[in-house]
């Protein structure tokens, strides 16, 4: 298949991008580096021998994505671009919805422009909002709390919208959990720009000396340890899901949605010690107040995934942990040269 990956220079789109290359498909990149880094195509390159394709571009650029559509013969497209900072989504609402959701819309008519019909979209956990109950399973009522959250569901709708008015469409929401992890080779793996908010980013900048320790938002949630306790997700468990989604899709029309996550919860605490006994290194940390808007735990019902998409998590917290630490000491000797 030829797949155009919007978003394909950045955490997950990187990965996602070795194994599509891997298992044959052709590949182009459109995305406008506002938050990833040219090298990665080496990176992608190097991990996979092949050659893939890379327009930088910005999605909200109909004509220029329309143009790449066309000339790359571009049979599917796997939609990750967008800005994913919950926090400063709220800072910042207009730039999400701008980025986010107008971003979707120009895809979504550049490829009306270039008859194609087959789309992943990368959607979030983040859109059910504050859990009825637990697991939440694809029915659970979405109420996000947050404008990045709203985006999300507005593409999600959006994308239904577009299935029920147009029966060529084939179109799968993803909403994943928490990626985390990084490719096996070392090469790629997550690094954000300035200081992260995400936990397993964080522990990484505290392991190269960029951050004196680790805050951990409150040990008094009603969970065995006190920590909030999270559904991780192998960013290479997320990439395989990906490529799951995009089989089963050529099969079947309509508007799908799934979870990708493990369906099991792991706390701050249980995560941290992993990473202290693979990483020989103690992390040193602080427990702080709670950070406004966490939730005490949730987690995926995956039944579904694995049914339909035959996909389910192959991954554990050891592998998570192990390839973060490969990352973290590769990346570090990267900075220090
Ligand atoms: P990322 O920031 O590493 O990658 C996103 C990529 O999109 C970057 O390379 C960025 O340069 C590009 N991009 C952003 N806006 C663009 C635009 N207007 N035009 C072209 N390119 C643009 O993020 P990620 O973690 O790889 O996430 C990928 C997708 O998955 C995002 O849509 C995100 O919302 C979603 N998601 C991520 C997580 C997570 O925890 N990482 C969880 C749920 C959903
Ligand atoms: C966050 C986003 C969510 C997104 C997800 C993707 C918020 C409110 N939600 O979820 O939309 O889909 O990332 O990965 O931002 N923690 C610490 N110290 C830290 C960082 C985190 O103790 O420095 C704890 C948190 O309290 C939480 C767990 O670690 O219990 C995981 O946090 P994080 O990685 O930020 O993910 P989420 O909050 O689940």
């Amino acid at each position: 298949m030829n797949i155009l990956l919007t978003g394909g220079m950045g955490y997950i789109g990187s990965h996602t991008a070795t194994l599509l290359l891997n298992m044959g498909h052709q590949l182009h990149i459109y995305d406008n580096l506002c938050n990833s880094n040219i090298d990665t195509l080496d990176r992608i390159k190097k991990i996979t021998s092949k050659e893939v394709g890379f327009t930088q571009g910005d999605i909200r650029d109909t004509k220029k994505l329309t143009e790449v559509l066309i000339n790359e013969k571009i049979d599917a497209v796997i939609h990750l671009a967008g800005l994913k900072a919950v926090g400063e989504s709220t800072q910042k609402p207009i730039e999400y919805y701008a980025n986010n959701v107008q971003g979707s819309i120009s895809l979504i008519q550049a490829m009306q422009a270039a008859n194609i019909r087959t789309l992943v979209f990368s959607s979030s956990a983040t859109v059910y909002g504050d859990p009825i109950y637990l697991p939440y399973d694809e029915e659970h009522p979405t109420s996000p709390t947050n404008p990045y959250g709203r985006n999300k569901l507005q593409i999600e709708e959006m994308l239904l919208d577009l299935a029920n008015s147009d029966n060529t469409w084939s179109i799968a929401r993803l909403r994943y959990f928490n990626p985390v992890g990084a490719h096996e080779s070392g090469l790629i793996g997550e690094d954000p720009n300035g200081i992260p908010n995400n936990l397993m980013p964080v522990i990484g900048q505290v392991v190269d000396g960029r951050l004196p320790m680790l805050n951990i938002f409150g040990d008094d949630y009603d969970t065995p340890d006190g920590t909030g306790k999270r559904d991780y997700i192998h960013v290479m468990d997320l990439a395989e899901g990906h490529l799951a989604a995009l089989t089963w899709l050529k099969g079947n029309l309509g508007c799908h949605t799934f979870n990708l996550g493990s369906g099991n919860s792991v706390s701050v605490l249980e995560l941290l010690h992993c990473f202290e006994n693979i990483s020989g290194n103690k992390i040193p940390y602080q427990v702080v107040a709670r950070r406004p808007g966490d939730l005490p735990e949730y987690y995926a019902k995956a039944d579904k995934a694995a049914k339909i998409l035959g996909w389910q998590t192959k991954r554990n917290l050891t592998d998570i942990c192990n390839s973060s630490w490969l990352w973290f000491q590769n990346s570090k000797n990267k900075k220090s040269t």
